[in-house]
């Protein structure tokens, strides 16, 4: 077995050379259209993605559903689609940044709202342009404890199950657990790029995301998503989010996540009920930012002017670095705050909204670590580009306390976020976008957390040893890599230790 799947690799990583050598484009800078498109393959298998959790193996509809059912939008373009004249690029940037974050930020909301707002964010009906989903979201297994596969796509909206915010998380009359559930939406250029990776999709290629083996491993410039991030919240609970956007969804029937994860699998039960868009994620890939990318998002605010709830979105803040180098003692004066602000020039921060939704007794807070941007239903101790600069795969821990080094260490980001900078500022990095964050990783895949995490889930599915498909290339290096990363980290105990007659041990 071990055999053939080195077989495979060489073979694999043959042709690719092959192909490329004739191509090779003759500039070093960030791959142009021409070449994206010339070494794109054209040959792709598209409309084999479920579109939700256990499509087709009880996991439909009931009989007496009438209402729409989700569908995945998956004919990526195999044509890289030409750059539009986005909005936000009429916004000058200065040192890697917007001159007008606030404008930026709302360029990015009108677009990814243009003509999907109308067709309920079935975006597939949408008018204006095109608009995709990411495969292998169906199946997911997000939330660390949860039993393998049930936070997946429900058959409503397409929504995943996320973060569960404890009691307290929004205000204080949230008592109990909430449930988040969100769904992300792709604009045809970082559509294109889903769909070199998985253009065979029982053999999907991480390092095709740039169909160009020599640039980094990148999305085009123009790349866009927008997330909606639903909570089970409810006006009782949080009283801002009074007439925000209300969705069906097929969601799960008990509340407390431990009660769930003690299993039996039936505590998942899920039945259709409501919940309330509380928050927008926008992200775009332009070349003009210091990593690459800029995060910025919004969060719901039933006090605010504006007849719709679309127009009710407050804008609470954009980044498009880390600030790598500011420590938490440097910005902020203890583990709660206050926080300086003006010490983190890679972002801005909406402060009204800071005092409008983060006054107790509502703590609908958008800080992260340090007092970097993290949207309100995010882990408070991280940031989003904290978090989406880890993206690749195999996916690795995205906070310092959820990596081994960080339990070795006992960090503790809720007591003293301010100890062992070393390793925690390395979660608050400015990964250049295409590049991996880790050197335990493979592959990057330029910031996008679901591409990541969608192949983690086909990991979970098709590499299993008992599969009876052919076994898929990433599988085959998954397998070489636990295995080498279990001799690297066994050689670190035995090395330079002299065995017998003085002779080096050998891990194993
Ligand atoms: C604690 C880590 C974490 C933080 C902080 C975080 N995200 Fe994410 N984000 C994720 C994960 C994990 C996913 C993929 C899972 C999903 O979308 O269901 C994701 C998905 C997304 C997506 C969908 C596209 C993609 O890259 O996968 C967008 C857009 C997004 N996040 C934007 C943001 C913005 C904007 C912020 C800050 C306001 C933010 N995120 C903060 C972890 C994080």
């Amino acid at each position: 077995m071990k055999l053939f799947a080195r077989l495979s690799v060489v073979a694999v990583v043959g042709i690719l050379g092959y192909a490329s050598e004739a191509l090779l484009p003759t500039s070093a800078a960030a791959t142009s259209d021409a070449v994206r498109n010339t070494l794109a393959r054209k040959d792709c298998k598209r409309g084999t993605f479920k579109d939700y959790y256990l499509q087709g193996e009880g996991g439909d509809p009931p009989a007496d559903y009438k209402g729409r059912v989700y569908k995945l939008s998956q004919d990526y373009p195999t044509e890289l689609p030409a750059k539009e004249a986005y909005p936000w690029l009429k916004i000058p940037f200065k040192d890697g940044g917007p001159v007008d974050p606030a404008a930026y930020l709302r360029a990015l909301l009108e677009y990814g709202l243009e003509g999907n707002v109308a067709v309920d964010f079935y975006v597939e009906d949408n008018k204006t342009r095109k608009w995709y989903g990411s495969p292998w979201m169906d199946w997911n297994t997000e939330v660390a404890s949860d039993w393998p596969g049930t936070d997946g796509r429900e058959f409503v909206h397409g929504l995943t199950h996320e973060f569960d915010s404890a009691g307290n998380t929004f205000g204080e009359k949230q008592l109990e657990f909430v449930d988040t559930w969100a769904q992300a939406y792709v604009n045809d250029r970082y559509a294109f790029a889903l769909g070199q990776v998985y253009c065979d999709p029982d053999d999907p290629k991480p390092g095709a995301l740039n169909p160009d083996p020599t640039g980094l491993n990148t999305m085009p410039d123009g790349a866009f998503v927008i997330k909606l991030l639903f909570s089970t919240v409810t006006e009782a609970e949080l009283p801002t989010v009074k007439g925000a956007l209300e969705w069906d969804a097929d969601i799960f029937v008990n509340k407390s996540p431990h009660f769930r994860n003690e299993g039996p699998l039936s505590r998942y039960e899920r039945r259709i009920g409501k919940v309330r868009l509380i928050q927008i994620d926008l992200q775009v890939r332009d070349e003009r930012s210091t990593t690459g990318w800029l995060l910025g998002t919004y969060g719901y605010d039933g006090n605010a002017k504006g007849e719709t709830p679309w127009a009710r979105m407050t804008p609470l803040g954009l980044q498009w670095g880390n600030n790598p180098k500011v420590t938490f003692a440097e910005s902020c004066k203890g583990p709660n705050g206050p926080c300086d602000y003006d010490k983190l020039t890679e972002q801005w921060i909406n402060r009204q909204a800071v005092k409008d939704l983060a006054t107790p007794p509502l703590s609908f807070n958008h800080l992260g670590f340090g007092g970097r941007l993290a949207g309100p239903v995010d882990n408070p101790k991280s940031s989003c580009m904290g978090c989406h600069q880890t993206a690749g795969f195999p996916m690795v821990p995205i906070l310092a306390e959820f990596a081994p080094n960080g339990s070795v260490l006992k960090l503790d980001a809720e007591k003293q976020p301010e100890t062992a900078q070393g390793l925690r500022m390395t979660y608050f990095g400015n990964v250049p976008g295409g590049s991996v964050f880790s050197d335990t990783q493979l592959y990057s895949s330029d910031y996008s957390l679901q591409l990541a995490m969608g192949l983690q889930n086909f990991a979970s599915r098709r590499c299993a040893k008992d599969a009876t498909l052919p076994r898929p290339m990433l599988c085959v290096q998954l397998a070489e890599w636990v295995r080498l990363q279990q001799k690297a980290i066994g050689a670190v105990q035995v090395f330079g230790t002299p065995g017998v007659g003085g002779a080096p041990i050998k891990p194993e």
